[in-house]
Formats: structure tokens, C-alpha cells, sequence
């Protein structure tokens, strides 16, 4: 049971991430706790400019902070160039905290309060990424008020349909995201709503998790016709994020697969650059779920290996069914079916259920993979639990405590 791929690896019966022995981990940190490899960020946020400087266009890279707002994180990301996709207050200023300067932030999100509108304002923020007029008319009017001019582009809602889990679709017409072509046309004309406000560029979102691209090239040639259709000269066309990875060793597209997508969808030539938000492709491989044995229990027909870790600190396989690979500290051929569940009284508090496993015993620990995106930024302390902590191996291999986010 190892992946290289992902730094996972056993030396001497010694279950390894990275540079990092974590048997020697779980002696310093109290688990349930995420470890974050900055080395393996950096390898995945480096590939993605690369891959997106090579497709002919000047490009921006904004990470999604939804999927991992830990201030470290941030610096890193920073420090290597990348800009923010935020969706609130608290992650616009964690951005700006982090080092990710206002000139490479875009604000996301169909429910912007007035407060946060008025703080991308006096952030001076390279766009805010509007989904309604309603929102339009209230940015004008703060703009207004604040004798300033804001910077705005607009979601399209494409109307494609994007093969993934259910809750993480957001490009059709049942979604709440963005707005229609003809409302944006509409929009455009009205010069009443552009007093205070300069339309700086068009952007689309059409889900998460997306493992092939079918539904990604229809969007952007929705997008790129809509830019060719009101033929003004654009900042930007903000692909959005949705580059799905392999939880299970399944097919996915390739960051590279994707850039092509890009290159041969967007073909308008009215614009300067293209912005991305990936965030699950920058932080997921880079991140492990590290969870210590309570006890085993049989009942009935099930086997029951009792982690420290539940649905609250690590909530994706029980909200949308995800299978995180999950790797063992020991190594045996002595397999047994298991479900692994944490201590939260709810039944889907569960990480496995019926998985091939070897016997574990207290004080035991496994991990979960991918776990660097959409981990701790989904904890909740249900059952007034506890949050889990953050370790980070540093480029130099250290461990550093980065709680809290
Ligand atoms: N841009 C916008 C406007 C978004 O709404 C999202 C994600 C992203 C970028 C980043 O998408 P990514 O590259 O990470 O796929 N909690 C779910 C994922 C929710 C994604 C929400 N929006 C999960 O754990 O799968």
C-alpha cells in the first residue's frame, strides 16, 4: 500500500509522507490533524502556471481559497506568484494577510453582503465576479458613495450540464451561479448601472471534481462567444477552476489536457489575459487526514476499526460519497473487511465502509490521501468537538505546527 505519486511510501515498516516519518509525527502533534507537504504544493502550483503560461496567452493563477485558507498555505502560494479567488471577508483578508496583493484578487459568490462589497472596494481589487444586476445596481451605488470606480466582470451561467457529484454542479440553469448570456447583453446596455463601475472581464464556474472535459470546452465557447458578441476590449476571461483529481487512481484529465481544452475553446481575441482558479488541483495531493485508532469492535456482520477522526474534522466522504484512498501505518497480508469510522453519533460518520484492511490496534493510526483541499476548510465542531490541527513539512523538512487556519 503505497503511492509515490503522492509521497506516500513505507521505509523500514515505517509508513512515510515525503520527508516526513509519521510515526515521529503522531508522537509530537495530537491527532485527528491535516499534514500539508509544502514541497508537494509547490511542485502542483508550479506545473499549473507552467502548463497555463504554455498556451499561447498571458495567465493569472488565482487560488480558490474555499479549498484551503491556511495562512502558510497562502504564503506559499503567494510567494510563488499566485493571486485569490474569495468568496467572503474573512478569506479577502486572509488573502491580503497571506501577502496575495489586492491586484491579484478576484471576489466570487452569488450572496455578497454590502460590507464585503464595500471592503473589495477600499481593497481596490483586480475584479469583483458579479452573478446578478441586483448585485450590479448595489456595487454602482457603493462605488458611488465612495466616489470610486469598481472593477466588475461577470459570471455566465452557460447552461452545461458538468458531470460530477451533485452538489459541486454549478454551471445549469437549476444552479444559482451566474448569470445568462442575454441578461449580461442586456446589462451591458444599460448606462445607468456603469457610472461606477467598469467591466473589466467575463467569467465561468461550472463545477468541481470535473474528470473530463466535455462539459468544460462547451462552456468556454459559450464564454468566449459571449466576449466576440460584445466586442469590447476585456482585462480578462476568468475560466474558473473545476480540474478534477484522482481520488482512487480513476481517469482524469490532465492539467495539460485541460490547457489544450482551453486553447482551442476560447478563441475571442478581445481580451488580455486568462485568469484561473483552480484550488482541489493546487492542495489536494499536497495534504493527508492523519487519524489514530481508538479501538475495534465487531457487530453483527461488520467489522469496525473506531478513529479518532470524524465526519466533523474530515467531512467529504460522508457529504458527497468520496473515497479517499487510506493508507495503514502497518503493512500486513493478513487482510480483513473493515469500516473505518470516527466517534460522531451520526452513521454517516464514516470513511470506509467494508474495505480490505489489516488488523489495527489502538494507538494504530492511518491516513487519508487528497485531503489537502477541502479538508479543514470544511471542519465544523459538531458534537462540540474539537478542531483538528495543522502540521506542515516545510521545504526545509521540518515540522511546523500551522494551526490555527
Ligand atoms: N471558482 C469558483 C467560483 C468556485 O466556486 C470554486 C469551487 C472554484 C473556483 C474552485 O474549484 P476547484 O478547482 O477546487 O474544483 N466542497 C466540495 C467542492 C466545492 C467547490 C466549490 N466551488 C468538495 O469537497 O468536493
Amino acid at each position: 500500500m503505497e503511492r509515490k505519486d503522492l509521497g506516500i511510501t513505507f521505509r523500514k515498516g515505517k509508513l512515510r509522507f515525503y520527508d516526513c516519518d509519521l510515526h515521529d509525527l503522531i508522537n509530537k502533534f495530537p491527532t485527528p490533524l491535516y499534514l500539508y507537504s509544502e514541497k508537494a504544493l509547490i511542485q502542483n502550483a508550479e506545473e499549473f502556471q507552467v502548463a497555463a503560461n504554455s498556451i499561447g496567452h498571458d495567465s493569472l493563477v488565482c487560488f480558490a481559497l474555499k479549498a484551503n485558507p491556511n495562512r502558510s498555505i497562502l504564503k506559499t502560494l503567494a510567494k510563488k506568484g499566485l493571486g485569490g479567488d474569495v468568496v467572503s471577508k474573512g478569506e479577502l483578508l486572509q488573502a491580503l494577510e497571506a501577502g496575495i496583493p489586492a491586484s491579484k484578487i478576484v471576489f466570487s459568490g452569488v450572496g455578497k453582503q454590502l460590507s464585503e462589497i464595500e471592503l473589495a472596494l477600499q481593497k481596490n481589487i483586480l475584479s469583483i465576479n458579479i452573478e446578478s444586476l441586483d448585485e450590479l445596481c448595489s456595487i454602482n451605488d457603493i462605488a458611488k458613495k465612495f466616489g470610486r470606480t469598481a472593477n466588475v466582470a461577470f459570471r455566465l451561467n452557460p447552461n452545461v450540464n458538468a458531470v460530477t457529484h451533485k452538489h459541486i454542479s454549478t454551471g445549469s440553469g437549476l444552479h444559482k451561479f451566474g448569470m445568462e448570456r442575454d441578461e449580461i447583453i442586456s446589462a451591458i446596455r444599460q448606462k445607468e448601472l456603469w457610472t461606477h463601475c467598469r467591466l473589466v472581464g467575463l467569467s465561468v464556474h461550472i463545477g468541481s471534481q470535473l474528470r473530463d472535459l466535455t462539459a468544460t470546452e462547451a462552456a468556454l465557447k459559450v464564454i468566449s462567444e459571449l466576449a466576440q458578441d460584445i466586442a469590447m476590449p476585456l482585462d480578462f476571461i476568468d475560466v474558473g477552476g473545476g480540474l478534477g483529481v484522482s481520488y482512487q487512481g480513476e481517469k482524469v484529465a490532465s492539467t495539460q489536457d485541460y490547457m489544450k481544452a482551453v486553447a482551442k475553446s476560447v478563441t475571442a481575441k478581445n481580451f488580455k489575459r486568462i485568469i484561473f482558479e483552480p484550488g482541489r488541483k493546487i492542495a489536494a495531493s499536497s495534504g493527508l487526514f492523519v487519524t489514530k485508532v481508538i479501538r475495534t469492535k465487531s457487530c453483527l456482520n461488520s467489522n469496525f476499526i473506531i478513529v479518532d477522526g470524524g465526519m466533523n474534522d474530515f467531512l467529504r466522504p460522508s457529504m458527497y460519497g468520496a473515497q479517499h484512498q487510506i493508507f495503514p501505518s502497518k503493512k500486513s497480508s493478513n487482510l480483513k473487511k473493515y469500516s473505518i469510522v470516527g466517534p460522531v453519533c451520526e452513521t454517516a460518520d464514516c470513511f470506509a465502509r467494508d474495505l480490505p484492511f489489516p488488523e489495527l490496534e489502538r494507538d494504530d493510526f492511518l491516513v487519508l490521501a487528497h485531503a489537502g483541499a477541502y479538508g479543514r476548510s470544511m471542519a465544523s465542531n459538531y458534537n462540540l468537538r474539537s478542531f483538528p490541527q495543522e502540521v506542515l513539512i516545510n521545504e526545509k523538512g521540518e515540522l511546523l505546527n500551522v494551526s490555527p487556519t
